[in-house]
């Protein structure tokens, strides 16, 4: 019997970061924040003083990650969720990120993983896909709290402009766009707070794994 692999997908500051925490939590399973991968790799390149658009340089630097060399608060920095979204364009370093995230998803305790193509291209094998959405406006509210409760001073109207900055760009390229898997289950957390978010994604795992006979 393999593990149980949990796949959320969802756009920028959507919520899916916060429930696949606690779903992980909950069901006693290792979580990765796949976009941290994305911020890393942006932010190697940017430490090294190279361009993003750099495809060798990114390549390497997706290679060579070890995320425990990155200061997390750094990595989540606006700077850096936009640098991100810019090299996850590559697929170059998108295919140099896939073995690390497999072999995550592949670990017999099975696992949570979150970011834009988990139920798509990393684990399309996954019993339970959730798919977090939420309108653009409530998601820059969100971001903006959470930005500035990390004292980075913000402005809504800009993080506004990045959210929607980054849909075009994670659903409009060529390579793994932001797209709901046809097994997905959708969660809109518009006007949701955490604990209903929460509560709702916890039905959607136990529906799924009763479908799939697992319990
Ligand atoms: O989720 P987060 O905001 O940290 O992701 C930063 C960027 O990394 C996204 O805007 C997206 O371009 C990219 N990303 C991706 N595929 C993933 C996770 C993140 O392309 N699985």
């Amino acid at each position: 019997e393999r593990g149980l692999i949990i796949a959320i997908d969802g756009p920028a500051a959507s919520g899916k970061g916060t429930l696949a925490r606690r779903l992980a939590a909950n069901f006693g399973l290792p979580h990765l924040d796949t976009g941290l991968l994305y911020r890393a790799t942006a932010c190697a390149l940017l430490d090294e003083g190279r361009p993003l658009d750099d495809i060798r340089a990114a390549v390497e630097a997706a290679r060579g990650l070890a995320l425990c060399d990155f200061d997390e608060a750094r990595l989540r920095t606006r700077e850096l969720g936009e640098a991100a979204s810019v090299v996850a364009a590559i697929p170059q370093v998108r295919a140099a990120l896939i073995d690390m995230q497999r072999g995550f998803a592949g670990r017999p305790q099975g696992a949570v993983l979150d970011g834009r193509d988990i139920g798509t291209v990393i684990c399309p094998q996954a019993p339970v896909k959730i798919f977090v959405t939420a309108s653009a406006e409530k998601r820059a509210q969100r971001r903006a709290l959470e930005l500035a409760s990390r004292g980075e001073k913000v402005d809504y109207a800009a993080v506004l402009a990045d959210v929607r900055k980054r849909d075009e760009r994670d659903s409009g390229r060529s390579q793994a766009p932001l797209k709901m898997a046809e097994d997905a289950v959708a969660l809109d957390t518009t006007d949701l707070d955490i604990e209903a978010a929460y509560r709702a994604a916890c039905e959607i795992v136990e529906e799924r794994l009763a479908l799939a006979g697992k319990v």
